[in-house]
């Protein structure tokens, strides 16, 4: 099998991909305190994983509000200074020529509630370590929606590519798709499969009308049980969701979706039957594909699937030519568990340097 699919161009929404690999949105926790990406450090890490021109990055999971985090040191982009740090870090990526989307989020019940004391969901179902959430009115649900679409304005003030709704991994709009954490409404937002999705679709619509769908995308991950979600049977609300993504709004840049094989930030072990691929049939736009990608498996999906990108994280971190080194079959830096996640730290975060057999032909 020839490696040409991994390394053909692609056209994504306004973008022109070089390449189908693609860095996910990982949360790295080095913002300053007020949520703003650091000066020193995001725009050099960002920008330096852009080795081979035309890759696309999807940067951290990033507040749309005040109201919608929670964790110190993650990002948001709602205020001024927040937005500035976001166009030195668009700035540095597009020198480069690379693509960056940012991933808009609301921690919703995952909130730990120490920052920010109101924690809320679609229901009252706590999160595992996590305070119990109260419901949102049927009100509050439609500011919710709204904060997505100013989040979305404001990523493309500071100069980003576009955005992607975090609907994946238990967080707000996940909350609402799955009947684990959402399970007692009765109002338009809670029952039905078409009233449990009701609230993504809208956040979806609003960012689309905000924005332009061309620089809208949306991440899912119906077998994840991280944040102890995963509903019994994920297929009929997922496939009815991305049945309704694709009726409605055919032109967002790219549906993302986690595979089976991963949960979170770790892998899992999946079910028997699951799989992405009858979502993926649904969906005739550019699909994201995550979770477990080798070298090896990376460019078989792509030899086999049109139109696809592989998103690679654990591994983009500690290998920021990553995309060379896939190419020139060269052996991929260990990562290191323990600096994931250190509050500010340089360490692990900056300090990955690019192979020597790549000098001369890359850098
Ligand atoms: C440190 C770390 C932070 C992560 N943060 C996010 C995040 O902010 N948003 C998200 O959707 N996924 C997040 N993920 C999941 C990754 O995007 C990706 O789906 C996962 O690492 C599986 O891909 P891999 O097997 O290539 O590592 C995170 C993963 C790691 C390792």
């Amino acid at each position: 099998m020839s490696d040409d699919a991994l390394y053909t161009a692609l056209k994504v929404g306004r973008m022109t991909l070089g390449h189908r690999i693609a860095f996910p949105p990982v949360t790295r926790y080095r913002c300053d305190d007020d949520g703003t990406p650091n000066a020193d450090l995001a725009p050099q890490y960002y920008s330096e994983r852009c080795l081979v021109p035309g890759t696309l990055l999807i940067a951290e999971a990033t507040d749309v509000s005040a109201t919608g985090g929670g964790y110190i040191n993650s990002p948001g982009i709602y205020s001024e200074r927040q937005i500035e740090g976001w166009r030195k870090v668009a700035d540095a990526v597009h020198a480069k020529k690379g693509y960056i989307f940012v991933q808009v989020w609301n921690l919703g019940r995952v909130n730990p509630g120490t920052k920010d004391k109101d924690v809320f969901s679609a229901g009252t179902v706590q999160c595992p370590d996590r305070p119990k959430p109260r419901m949102l009115s049927t009100a509050e649900v439609k500011e919710k929606a709204a904060e997505y679409a100013t989040a979305a304005k404001n990523a493309i003030a500071a100069g980003l590519d576009g955005i992607e709704i975090h609907g994946a991994h238990g967080y707000l709009v996940d909350q609402f798709l799955q009947d684990v954490t959402n399970n007692e409404r009765t109002d338009e937002y809670g029952g039905s499969i078409e009233n449990r999705a009701r609230f993504g679709l809208e956040v979806v619509q609003a960012c689309v009308d905000a924005i332009g769908a061309d620089r809208v995308a949306i991440r899912l991950s119906p077998f994840s049980r991280v944040q102890a979600m995963r509903m019994a049977d994920p297929f009929p609300t997922f496939l009815y969701f991305v049945e309704q993504l694709q009726e409605r709004f055919p032109g967002l840049a790219y549906v993302h979706m986690v595979e089976p094989r991963a949960g979170g930030n770790n892998d899992q072990i999946p079910n028997e039957g699951d799989s992405t691929e009858p979502f993926r049939k649904l969906w005739k736009g550019v699909w994201i594909s995550a979770g477990g990608y080798t070298p090896e498996n990376a460019k078989e999906y792509a030899a086999t699937h049109e139109n696809t990108v592989v998103a690679i994280g654990r591994n983009f971190i500690s290998n920021p030519d990553l995309v060379a080194k896939f190419k020139e079959k060269l052996a991929l830096t260990s990562y290191d568990r323990s600096t994931f996640y250190t509050n500010k730290a340089k360490e692990g975060y900056l300090g990955y340097t690019y192979a020597e057999e790549l000098r001369g032909k890359y850098y």
